[in-house]
């Protein structure tokens, strides 16, 4: 029963006792992936699990880098194309042994029944988006998450390290990002405007980047930094006034939705992102950078003289298009430097520089039309993807936001859209991308609650074949929970909240759900024309 499903997995005769005498041999190029395994075993099997006759062997084979074949016995052989398959091999080899297993003061013997298992993903991008921004997660919640994206073999963590809420990176340049964009006065808690009057912030240093890109390196996670632009900018804005338009001061935003302070399209300011790049690209070995471009209001450009004359010289028609050209230096500034630029569907409106890649958001036409264009694509649909939305209609989910998508919705989530079906253009799908947006998640805690299980299902959808088998994703499911909870995730229970889960949450009025409707609505039909 394992999560997400292995393409081939069989009984065999015979088991394995996993205690304190168990030995673990490894190729030199997987000694890493012995490093983690020994420390994920170690309650068990004393803390040692020293090389000797090789009871588990890691070793490598003629396959795909991310494929693996796993047999138990008497022994334990993971054969891999290379760590990444190893890895995975290894994280199924975990889920074989009992769910105690999982706990930290986990005691064996532990007897795993003989098993084959034959693997190996559908998809290369099986991500998750973390907002930090909305509400800061610390160092310690971050490598957690990463352990357990890494249990679902997902392969990247998308952070999304800056918005109008908060600036969550060190930059040494401009210390002011994080003296200032880093912290806010209040939270907007609901629909209705209602504020928690809690102050709330903090971010991380680049020793912590640096701790929280080598771990997840380690559990082949990439972690993909985000810094958004031009729009969701606010924080900046008020580290830095001379970013935006208004010449005025600014706070922190304390409210969400779209706002309407942006970036100034002067070149200081493309300067000054540019060397914020600099740091960035420092740290993240990423090859994909995302800057944003979502959202991206242009009342202010609209109004502002310098913005105008910008377009003027640029013989630019439409605001539209200056948000492009605004892209495309980017986009050239990270190719020069051997990064691919990852831009929200909205990067395709003006125009896209070649070797763009599209997250697709507002449902799929942005994947079809990218696709088409021969853009690369992540399948992100916030009609099946994004886990801050609530997961049942009862008004006790903590806190109902967005529209109902349960754990069936998800599991029922197809990467490639339909539109693509047969259509060589479905090759540029790398993946797909669920998204846990903060707004309203201000703890690990709650964090768990939304993610869990519904990133199990995600995971099957990215891992797995097309086909889809509720039924046995559901007997999977309930071998998996018990796993989840000896870790001590809170997850959502299938009957909703327990008492400590509730939130005193902000109902979700009928006339505020018919204009979250109206607002998906109008964002798919300019989508539609592209
Ligand atoms: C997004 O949800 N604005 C990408």
């Amino acid at each position: 029963m394992i999560v997400p499903k292995p393409v081939r997995h069989e009984s065999r005769p015979g088991s394995f006792v996993l205690d304190s005498r168990a030995t673990l041999n490894a190729d030199p190029a997987l000694a890493e992936v012995a490093a983690w395994l020994r420390g994920e075993l170690a309650p068990v099997t004393g803390g040692e699990l020293l090389p000797g006759s090789g009871t588990i062997t890691l070793t490598l084979g003629d396959l795909p880098p991310e494929a693996y074949r796993l047999t138990v016995g008497p022994r334990v052989e993971v054969v891999a194309g290379g760590p990444a398959g190893a890895f995975y091999g290894a994280q199924t080899f975990r889920q074989l042994l009992p769910p105690a297993a999982f706990r930290r003061a986990a005691t064996g013997p532990f007897t795993v029944p003989g098993t084959y298992v034959e693997d190996e993903p559908r998809f290369r991008w099986r991500g998750c988006l973390l907002d930090v921004a909305r509400h800061f997660m610390t160092k310690h919640d971050v490598l957690r998450f990463i352990d357990l994206l890494a249990l679902h073999k997902l392969n990247v963590l998308h952070l999304h390290l800056t918005d109008d809420q908060g600036w969550r990176i060190e930059i040494k340049r401009y210390p002011r990002l994080t003296e200032v964009g880093a912290w806010r006065r209040e939270s907007q808690t609901g629909w209705n405007g209602a504020m928690d009057g809690r102050p709330h912030g903090g971010y991380y240093t680049q020793e912590d980047i640096r701790e929280i890109v080598a771990y997840a390196a380690q559990r082949h996670v990439t972690v993909v930094p985000e810094i958004d632009l031009p729009g969701h900018t606010q924080a900046a804005i008020a580290a830095y006034p001379e970013l935006g338009n208004l010449g005025t001061p600014l706070e922190v935003r304390t409210t969400w939705g779209v706002g309407v302070n942006v970036l100034n399209v002067e070149d200081a300011t493309i300067e000054f992102f540019q060397n914020v790049l600099d740091e960035v690209l420092e740290l993240f070995p990423s090859p994909y950078i995302v800057l944003g471009g979502d959202e991206c209001r242009k009342d202010q450009w609209r109004a502002s003289p310098a913005a105008q004359r910008r377009m003027a010289e640029l013989g630019l028609g439409a605001e539209e298009e200056l948000q492009s050209w605004l892209i495309h230096r980017f986009d050239d500034y990270l190719t020069e430097r051997g990064r691919r630029l990852v831009g929200w569907d909205e990067i395709l409106e003006g125009g896209l520089a070649p070797g763009a890649v599209v997250a697709s958001w507002r449902g799929e036409l942005g994947a079809v039309a990218a696709a088409r264009h021969g853009h690369d694509v992540i399948n992100c649909s916030n009609t099946s993807l994004y886990l801050d939305y609530r997961q049942g209609p009862g008004e006790e989910e903590p806190v109902p936001f967005g529209t109902v998508l349960t754990l069936e919705d998800v599991y029922a989530f197809e990467p490639v859209p339909e539109e693509l079906r047969g259509d060589p253009a479905a090759a540029r799908v790398l993946g797909a991308q669920c998204g846990i947006w903060t707004e309203l998640i201000d703890s690990s805690r709650h964090l768990d609650y939304m993610a869990f299980p519904r990133l199990a299902a995600f995971a099957e959808t990215v891992w797995g074949p097309a086909e889809r088998d509720l039924a046995g994703f559901r007997d999977r499911l309930a071998a998996h929970l018990p796993r989840l909870e000896a870790i001590g995730v809170e997850y959502r229970r299938a009957d909703g909240p327990l008492p400590w889960q509730r939130r005193p949450g902000v109902p979700g009025r009928p006339e505020d759900r018919e204009r979250w409707q109206a607002k998906l609505d109008a964002w798919t039909s300019n989508l539609r024309t592209l």
